[in-house]
């Protein structure tokens, strides 16, 4: 095993090359974001950690094993807790592989570093990051901004009191609390950021209310399909408005605002019977975050989900009991649609409403908080394209 000081070494080579990655990304342009990265040890806030293993298992890391670090230091999101449980790690390292769902995680570092960016912070601000997680962002604000300016909380009380050893020992001490972040933490505000680490269906009024007037929010959205970063400028009181960011993000999302998937149907539907239509649109136009109609189909088609259950075959679905399972066989894609609305029908309408306003993008949208109401809209406020962000929930 390799002493400390070879674990440090090997840690600050990693380190910098991720950096040096980001930076080549152009997701570092700030030089004092890129100290940050450079310097806080994220090692030390993932001394284990769960690998995915195809195609739904999780086995453990931990720092006794060969590629830890290398992984530690990897450009991806490194779940720690799985079903809210601390000693599923235990289990999976006995078992070998288990199975669970991700309640909390270290996020990918270009996800961290474009939301820090977008949060635009300046020497003195106040910030609250919801989602505080392993503690790793926290440490990276703390770098920044010093760590009596940061407030960080979790809803998981083992998760905090973890954290706040791990930042302590990296020598932060910023407030690390565990509360619903769903109310903001009153005791600090008013903020002139709020970063939010998990996803939100609707941006809750108390973070807006507790940020100061041209304070700013960064959250993501979380929609079953099409997700969605933002940056919200605070008004006076529970409003704002902003812009959806180029980049996107995937995050768990904030307990109370998760979508149960229900395992049993979704077997049901992957061999329910129908029958199959040639259809032109790919499945990846809007099962794959790359595809530019992604979040326009989210949109226009709120409350369903697109599950890939294997390369070749997507499922949409809806609560209401609709859905379409689309398979791609040599370049030809079929579909068959079942329940009372033909998703994929509805779909391809989407698709040719989405062509004829121009293809719009991710930058091309933005969102106005207002106390009674929430909405995502094309191009301008007042645009008539524009919908309810309750119902993309
Ligand atoms: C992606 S992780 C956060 C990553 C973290 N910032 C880090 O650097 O490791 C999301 C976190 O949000 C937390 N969370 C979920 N619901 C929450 C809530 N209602 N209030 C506060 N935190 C919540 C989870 O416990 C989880 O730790």
């Amino acid at each position: 095993m390799a002493t400390q000081d070879e674990v440090e070494r090997h840690a600050r080579r990693f380190r910098e090359r991720l950096a040096r990655a980001l930076v080549r990304d152009g997701l570092l342009a700030d030089a004092r974001w890129r100290a940050a990265f450079d310097e806080v040890p994220r090692h030390e806030f993932l001394p284990r950690f769960f690998r995915p293993v195809a195609p739904n298992g999780w086995a453990a890391v931990d720092l006794t094993d060969d590629d830890w670090l290398s992984q530690v230091y990897a450009n991806r999101v490194l779940v720690t807790q799985l079903d809210g449980d601390p000693s599923r790690w235990d289990k999976a390292r006995r078992t070998g592989e288990i199975r669970g769902v991700p309640t909390s995680s270290s996020s990918m570092p270009a996800i961290m570093a474009v939301m820090l960016d977008a949060l635009s912070v300046a020497a003195g601000d106040r910030v609250l990051e919801i989602g505080t997680g392993t503690g790793y962002n926290a440490a990276l604000l703390c770098h920044r901004l010093g760590d009596t300016l940061v407030s960080t909380v979790d809803v998981d009380a083992t998760l905090v009191t973890t954290a706040r050893e791990r930042l302590a020992r990296c020598g932060y001490h910023p407030t690390c609390v565990a509360t619903d972040g769903a109310h903001g933490y009153l005791p600090d505000a008013p903020y002139d950021r709020v970063l939010s680490t998990c996803a939100v269906s609707v941006v809750p009024l108390s973070w807006l209310a507790q940020t100061r007037p041209g304070g700013i929010v960064v959250t993501t959205l979380n929609r079953p399909l099409g997700a969605g970063l933002v940056r919200v400028i605070a008004g006076e009181g529970p409003c704002g408005s902003g812009r959806v960011l180029v980049d996107d993000g995937r995050f768990m999302p904030l307990r109370a605002h998760r979508h149960p998937v229900d395992e049993a149907m979704i077997t049901t539907l992957a061999e329910a019977p129908g029958a199959s239509r040639p259809t032109d649109l790919p499945a990846a136009a809007v099962a794959s975050p790359a595809s530019p109609f992604e979040f326009y189909a989210g949109l226009d088609l709120p409350g369903v989900t697109a599950l890939t259950l294997n390369p070749t075959t997507v499922l949409l679905f809806h609560q209401d009991g609709s859905w379409a399972r689309h398979h791609t066989s040599r370049g030809r894609h079929e579909v068959i649609q079942g329940g009372p609305r033909p998703l994929w029908d509805e779909l391809e309408t989407a698709h040719a409403r989405w062509l004829s306003l121009g293809r719009p993008r991710r930058s091309r949208f933005g969102i106005t908080i207002e106390p009674t109401q929430q909405q995502l809209w094309l191009d301008a406020p007042d645009s008539p394209y524009n919908w309810s962000l309750g119902d993309q929930a």
